[in-house]
């Protein structure tokens, strides 16, 4: 099988890092949002075929540079297609069925259990359904007994909601569908082709590990902690010379010589932390300092930012080149 994922968003909720990175580069847990989705899937798959838009060259850049496990094909879009367009656009050669990923999810889920459920049902597709409180942002599944998904409603009120299982952006597909999809204009798949493909049987598949959806900056920082939990941040160890306790990824070339840490943290590559400074919660990309003495919590640090010495920041994201 293949897999198509999808990875032209603006990431809109993610600025102002994602004025200059897109936010499937954003490192969280030690390596790119992009990645952690990647990992889950099969070793055989064959081609990976990323559907970009927004910042396509770097995103291919970046791929070349640390290419995954499976051969990666990036097929850019000239203008946003959304979602339904960019799989129309990338979706030439496609095998039949295939994987559909959004690439801003995480979550611990056998993609290949997904796959079974889509062919023994002979159903059109088979979609990961996660269990959620707040149904409000997400596409809510209604099923029958059979976990076949009978309708879709989107972004609820509570007393609307058909379930709590929402769309986890993990999904199976026969390759017809995207013959359904309109030609040449953007398109939503969720809203204008999936509820005209439920009779053609739609399955769900519940996850019942960790989910979470990294594109605000609060679930980013709750992706981290989901993923350090489940041991999937590497070793997580301090850096040398440093003190505190981690779990910390330290990236290539991160120092904290004499700096302290608290849980969860990600130092992008290049990022220093100076003696006397502590972090904790928080996302460093590449080549952010943080200078003596300074307190970094819950927050997000785009490249080349910088934090003053003595300053406490919480709750921040700041863009490319900023001072906190
Ligand atoms: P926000 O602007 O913060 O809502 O983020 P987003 O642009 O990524 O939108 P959203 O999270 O709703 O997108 C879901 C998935 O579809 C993500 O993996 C996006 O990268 C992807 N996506 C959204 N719009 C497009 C598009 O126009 N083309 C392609 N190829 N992918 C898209």
């Amino acid at each position: 099988m293949k897999a198509l994922v999808l990875i032209g968003g603006f990431g809109t909720r993610l600025r102002p890092v994602t004025y200059s990175v897109p936010k499937q580069l954003i490192p969280i847990a030690g390596k790119p949002m992009l990645y952690h989705v990647l990992d889950l899937l099969p070793p055989d798959v064959e081609e990976v075929v990323l559907a970009t838009g927004y910042k396509a060259d770097l995103i291919d850049a970046y791929v070349r540079a640390h290419p995954p496990r499976w051969p990666v094909r990036t097929v850019p879009e000239a203008e946003p297609l959304g979602t339904g367009g960019g799989m129309r656009n990338a979706g030439d050669g496609m095998s039949d069925p295939f994987f559909l990923l959004n690439s801003d999810v995480i979550a611990a889920a056998d993609l290949s259990a997904l796959a079974r459920r889509q062919s023994t049902t002979g159903g059109i597709g088979a979609m990961a359904l996660a269990e959620v409180d707040d149904t409000r942002p997400y596409g809510v599944a209604a099923l029958a007994e059979d976990d076949r998904i009978t309708g879709f409603v989107e972004k609820p009120e509570p007393e609307a909601a058909p379930s709590h299982w929402i769309n986890a952006g993990l999904a199976v597909w026969r390759r017809e569908v995207l013959d359904r999809i309109p030609d040449g204009r953007p398109s939503s798949f969720e809203q204008e082709v999936v509820p005209y493909l439920l009779d053609r049987g739609l399955y769900g598949f519940r996850l019942f590990g960790f989910w979470d959806d990294a594109g605000t900056p609060d679930r980013l920082l709750r992706s981290q902690r989901l993923l350090f939990d489940a041991g999937r941040g590497g070793k997580g160890g301090l850096p040398p010379g440093a003190s505190g306790n981690g779990p910390v990824a330290t990236m290539s070339g991160a120092t904290a010589q004499g700096a302290s840490f608290g849980k969860y943290v990600t130092l992008g590559p290049g990022a220093v932390v100076e003696p006397g400074a502590h972090v904790e919660n928080s996302v460093l990309m590449d080549g952010v300092r943080v200078e003596r003495e300074a307190v970094v919590a819950g927050s997000i640090l785009g490249p080349q930012s910088r934090v003053r010495a003595g300053r406490r920041i919480s709750g921040q994201v700041l863009g490319e080149r900023a001072e906190g």
